[in-house]
């Protein structure tokens, strides 16, 4: 398939833009857009059957890169939303410690290209351990792929598809929005089924999720200059702090892996409340820290942990409304995003930190669709 950069000077850049539109997408084919509090019937159209979802014990999710930080945000949904207790492995990792298997286990490979060796071996082996319990189990296995007719769409009996188009930037971007969404639309459905939240609370948060295109939209129109901006101030930087808590931490990964990928500036990515047990003691006036603060439940507590930040003399910016003055008030730079539920604002976040990392690797002047040593997707273990 010929993929052409329509006027963006990179790939990445125009997939980064293409993001409201793969919303959209993703909006029209997992959700019943009729839905209401009112109506008896579930608000998902994700077509997976009773013998995958009812009953679940516990759900586990394998997955490498990028990949690994959607199911990071899947877990808080699964957890937070359908109270489903959920692990998220390394399946790199996975596949030689595998966890005990209990029968009511869903376990979800997620890979873009669903090509990806150690995620495919992986789930081969999860298929071959349920083929030697009892029969009905072997359903309850999912793949979330953006390439459905990949090898994962033939090993695995259930597959989330995630409606991005095809993605030619080696650091995924859409794919990983789109791989979110799927996240919201399974812990929907099965926050539906065990009624863990009212009616009222799934329409709202459905309210919610049909903003996110526009608010993307909203972002990028007015923030990316500015961003292109900031990206100058880093030329000589070498190492780069990214925090987040709760539902923004797995961002706070995916923001430094977007950075290191792309422009090989040495990032972290942490968990705020965790800075104090070690990534404090490289901090200097050299090196930024990134902290996405959204109001919520840990809104305060990110906001304070960026404070212990500022002691040590560091730049502190901050991801985070504008009409907060408290955060305000806390970073040296504000990059502001609209205000959101705090369960839907990683699909937000997320894509201030895509538009750093382009710019100040493309500022660089380095190749920022195919970097060095990487590849799109690794099928060798
Ligand atoms: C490679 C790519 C990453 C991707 C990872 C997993 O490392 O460079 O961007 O996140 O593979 O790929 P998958 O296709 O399994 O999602």
């Amino acid at each position: 398939v010929m993929v052409e950069k329509q006027g963006f000077k990179h790939y990445m850049l125009k997939e980064i833009y293409e993001q409201p539109g793969v919303v959209r997408a993703c909006l029209e084919a997992y959700f019943d857009t009729e839905w209401s509090a009112a109506k008896a019937s579930s608000p998902t159209k994700i077509g997976l059957s009773d013998a995958v979802l009812d009953d679940l014990q516990q759900v586990q999710i394998i997955a490498c890169g990028t990949s690994w930080h959607a199911g990071l945000v899947g877990k808080y949904l699964l957890e937070q939303l359908a109270g489903i207790p959920t692990s998220v492995h390394y399946a790199s990792e996975y596949r030689y410690s595998a966890s005990p298997l209990t029968k009511n286990t869903l376990t979800i490979g997620v890979t873009q290209s669903g090509e990806t060796a150690d995620t495919l071996a992986a789930l081969a082996m999860e298929q071959e351990r349920r083929s030697t319990l009892s029969s009905g189990f072997e359903a309850r296995l999912l793949g979330i792929t953006n390439r459905p007719e990949s090898s994962l769409g033939h090993l695995v009996p259930n597959i989330i598809e995630t409606h991005a188009g095809i993605e030619i930037g080696v650091a995924a971007t859409k794919t990983f929005v789109a791989q979110v969404m799927a996240f919201y639309s399974l812990a929907i459905d099965l926050t539906y089924r065990r009624q863990a939240r009212s009616s009222e609370a799934l329409e709202q948060l459905l309210d919610g999720l049909r903003q996110l295109p526009a608010q993307i939209e909203l972002i990028l129109e007015s923030q990316e200059r500015y961003i292109e901006e900031l990206a100058h101030d880093f030329a000589e930087t070498q190492d780069f702090i990214f925090l987040g808590r709760g539902i923004n931490f797995p961002i706070a990964l995916e923001g430094a892996l977007k950075l290191k990928e792309i422009s090989y500036i040495h990032a972290e990515g942490y968990p705020a409340g965790e800075m104090k047990h070690g990534p404090i003691a490289l901090l200097d006036a050299k090196v930024p820290v990134v902290t996405i603060a959204m109001p919520g439940t840990v809104f305060e507590k990110v906001l304070s942990n960026a404070q212990e930040a500022r002691a040590r003399d560091a730049r502190l910016i901050g991801v985070t409304p504008m009409d907060e003055q408290e955060a305000a008030d806390t970073f040296d730079t504000l990059i502001p995003v609209p205000h959101v539920d705090e369960i839907l604002s990683p699909i937000l976040t997320v894509i201030p930190l895509q538009l750093l990392a382009y710019h100040i690797a493309a500022r660089r002047g380095l190749d920022v669709d195919q970097p060095r040593n990487l590849a799109k997707s690794v099928t060798v273990e």
